[in-house]
């Protein structure tokens, strides 16, 4: 069935929080639905939606995959303490990068995060809580995606014909499914949540896997969380959409201390977007891409070049795999 889309100008915002903890409510009825929090903006939302209208009976959980960004577990879970709502962590790092092991094509690659994630991690726990749902923060732009084909999104299953009952053995609640991007920070904002929260850039299920070029190992995620750091903290002031850097796979050769260096290669990206259907490179001043390139070689042990990516999405991708 066709989602229905909310577009930003139809959004009332209140009234959406109200229809859909109402929802959530009647459907977990006095049972009990969990939740995975990775700290973008979309499950932000949903957790506190999902507190909202169950309370407590809501269990939500950080999964640490071992690839996510730098400080991520504890700043999430110290955000949402102060918001008055307990997650725990659970340690799966190593079950993650045994399932990218020799894995180097990116919808495979998406498939073992994604099955990692539901099956044997999520499976784990919704049997040990007991919960019949898990709530979660698939948005429009995620399902249409996948439905066109272009990236297999890795949180879209009904779509696709597939019972995450049957698949996984719990069924899913989806409240932002008829949002876009821009939709859910209004909601984010609405529920409560802060600002550095509702207004963080997007970031991919499949996390820092999404921007290693070939296989995943956790070296290459240290250096790409690195340069990730680096190329948050050099482009926030640019007000882009989103921006990243990428570790390619190609080394080329460089020189460090007059010696040849054959070295890594890390691409940056910057998007202007509204929605993330479309989206061009952010015309980013040449002095400030210099003083990253220049941090990036300095800090990001390894890396000898530093591109800056200029095609719009289409035909590009924001994200490299
Ligand atoms: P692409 O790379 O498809 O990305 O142009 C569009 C937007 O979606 C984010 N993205 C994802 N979000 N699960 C998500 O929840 C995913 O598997 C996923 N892959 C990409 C991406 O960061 C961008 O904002």
């Amino acid at each position: 069935m066709a989602v229905k889309e909310i577009a930003l100008e139809s959004l009332n915002v209140q009234e959406f929080i109200e229809d859909k903890a109402k929802e959530i409510s009647s459907i977990v009825g006095d049972g009990v639905a969990i939740n995975a929090l990775s700290g973008g903006v979309d499950s932000c939302a949903v957790t506190m939606l999902g507190h909202k209208a169950i309370g407590s009976r809501l269990k939500t959980y950080f999964i640490d995959n071992g690839i996510m960004r730098e400080g991520e577990p504890q700043s999430i879970v110290e955000l949402f303490k102060k918001m008055g709502v307990k997650v725990g962590i659970v340690d799966a790092q190593d079950k993650f990068f045994n399932a990218l092991k020799g894995v180097t094509d990116p919808e495979e690659k998406r498939e073992a995060v994604t099955q990692t994630f539901y099956k044997d991690v999520f499976g784990k726990l919704v049997g040990d809580s007991g919960a019949k749902y898990l709530l979660q923060g698939t948005i429009l732009t995620d399902v249409d995606e996948t439905i066109a084909g272009i990236k297999r999104q890795h949180n879209v299953f009904e779509q696709l014909g597939i019972d995450p009952q049957k698949a996984f053995g719990y069924k899913i609640i989806e409240p932002l499914v008829q949002l876009r991007k821009d939709g859910v920070r209004k909601v984010a904002a609405g529920l409560g949540l802060p600002e550095s929260s509702y207004k963080r850039i997007p970031f991919p299920g499949p996390a820092l896997a999404a921007r290693v070029i070939g296989e995943v190992t956790r070296e290459k995620i240290s250096v790409v969380r690195i340069a990730t750091t680096i190329v948050e903290e050099e482009l926030c002031h640019t007000g882009a959409f989103q921006y990243m850097g990428i570790l390619h796979q190609d080394r080329v050769t460089g020189m460090r201390d007059g010696k040849r260096d054959f070295g890594l290669q890390i691409e940056v990206r910057c998007w202007d977007s509204i929605d993330a259907r479309k989206a061009t490179p952010t015309n980013v001043p040449h002095d400030v891409l210099c003083k990253l390139a220049d941090r990036i070689v300095a800090e990001v042990p390894g890396v000898v070049s530093v591109t800056y990516n200029i095609t719009q999405k289409p035909p590009s991708t924001i994200e490299a795999i």
